[in-house]
């Protein structure tokens, strides 16, 4: 019987063949771009990861192909941000193995899409070939939702003329996450923290002739990322500065914010001249505030000061200075050792500071303030993983690794935590 397909007019159409073909591409872009040191290399992150996936896939006739769908994926590609925080857009290669109840099908393919933090929308298309009944060539389109490491799918083959739905678990290798930056002390928003400030390389990057040029670039990158964190530092302090006057606290700790801020100023300048050693060009650092969200009042404000000083303070910049400072103990350059000395000692000032803020805080508010931070006792600072490459020699140009990182953040909580149960008594 001749009769036509629900699915004919797609594949006879040449704009629905186009938008097959360029999702198809963008896997294969994906995996090139991964493999180029952009010229915009901070904007570009590659992963990968690896998973599993289970659903239920029909649309057989007789349903003799009908079943449980089960198998394994790996993504490769990369994840275009003008920063972090905003939205982004991610391109890769996929390639998926797996069965209906127990017949095989293998499928490559690619996946291109949008999203923000950690929740991504992807189109997906791949081609391959299904064994068993009402096997044969298929290309499964479909739309995946992802948040974190899980992930939601619906795809529909018009080859095969089946459908699955399902979903699925993934990780990312550790060597993937590489490379933490240092963070500045957080700039907060209303809700949550404030976009980075844009940074620009003012002219074309020329990497300097003893290091090898992908390096350069990573570590251009790298230290760019951190005269961000840096730069919004500054405001983030003024902002400490104006709602501790708001709330009477002693002059000296207002001083101290301030001073902290123009310690924040240096540290930009310093890493943005790093980044400028490896890109061979000078960065702007575009316009911040401190005007991001509203001073609190009263109590509200002191609860506030003391949960921010106990996790970006006590915990982020208390942790920041036991990383920088071993990390200037790698350094290549007497400079590149020095400053980051200079830039260690300061993070454990504005450490110090923090503890101060918080310790008035709960002398001022009391059991409110006590509650308020034990509350937070788990959590942790804010830290951005850059997505370095674990098989460039970072550490010996002065960067740790994150089992490094991780190692110093956890031996650093232990003490804070200790000396966090003194203050609250
Ligand atoms: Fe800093
Ligand atoms: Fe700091």
């Amino acid at each position: 019987m001749s009769h036509t397909r629900w699915y004919d007019p797609i594949l006879e159409h040449p704009v629905a063949r186009g938008v097959a073909g360029s999702l198809a591409a963008a896997g294969a872009a994906g995996l090139l771009m991964t493999a180029t040191p952009a010229e915009a290399q901070d904007l570009v992150t590659p992963y990968g990861a690896g998973g599993v996936l289970i659903g239920y896939q029909w649309g057989a006739e007789d349903n003799a192909g009908n079943g449980l769908l089960w198998g394994v994926e790996g993504r490769g590609g990369v994840m275009l941000a003008d920063q972090f925080g905003g939205p982004a857009m991610a391109a890769n290669a996929v390639g998926r193995f797996s069965f209906v109840n127990l017949d095989p099908q293998l499928h490559f393919g690619g996946q291109i899409g949008g999203g923000f933090g950690m929740v991504f929308g992807v189109f997906d298309v791949t081609l391959g070939h299904r064994w068993g009944p009402h096997g044969g060539f298929s290309m499964p389109l479909g739309f995946e939702l992802q948040v974190h490491a899980a992930s939601t799918f619906v795809r529909l083959d018009p080859l095969l003329w089946q459908g699955a739905v399902g979903g699925g678990v993934s990780w990312m290798p550790r060597e993937m996450l590489v490379g933490f930056a240092v963070p500045g002390r957080p700039l907060h928003a209303e809700e949550g923290h404030a976009a980075l400030p844009a940074v620009t390389r003012l002219d074309e990057e020329r990497p300097p002739d003893d290091v090898d040029p992908e390096l350069a670039a990573v570590l251009a990158t790298e230290w760019a990322h951190r005269a961000q964190g840096e730069w919004a530092s500054v405001p983030a302090f003024l902002q400490l500065a104006d709602q501790l006057a708001r709330v009477a606290a002693p002059a000296s700790l207002v001083r101290r914010a301030r001073e902290a801020a123009a310690d924040e100023a240096r540290h930009a300048i310093a890493t943005a001249r790093a980044s400028m050693v490896y890109g061979g060009a000078p960065l702007t650092l575009g316009a911040v505030s401190p005007h991001t969200r509203r001073p609190a009042e009263g109590l509200d404000a002191l609860r506030r000061l003391a949960a921010e000083s106990w996790v970006d303070g006590c915990l982020g910049e208390g942790k920041a200075a036991a990383a920088v400072a071993r990390e200037s103990q790698l350094a290549p350059h007497a400079a590149q050792r020095a400053m980051q000395l200079t830039i260690a000692r300061d993070e454990a000032r504005h450490a110090e500071l923090a503890w101060d803020v918080l310790a008035w805080t709960v002398a001022a508010g009391g059991d409110d303030v006590r509650h308020a931070v034990d509350a937070l006792r788990d959590a942790s600072p804010s830290e951005r993983t850059s997505g370095l490459d674990g098989g460039l020699d970072l550490r010996s140009h002065g960067l740790l690794s994150e089992p490094e990182h991780a190692g110093l953040a956890s031996a650093l909580r232990e003490r804070a935590a200790s000396r966090l149960a003194a203050v609250l008594g």
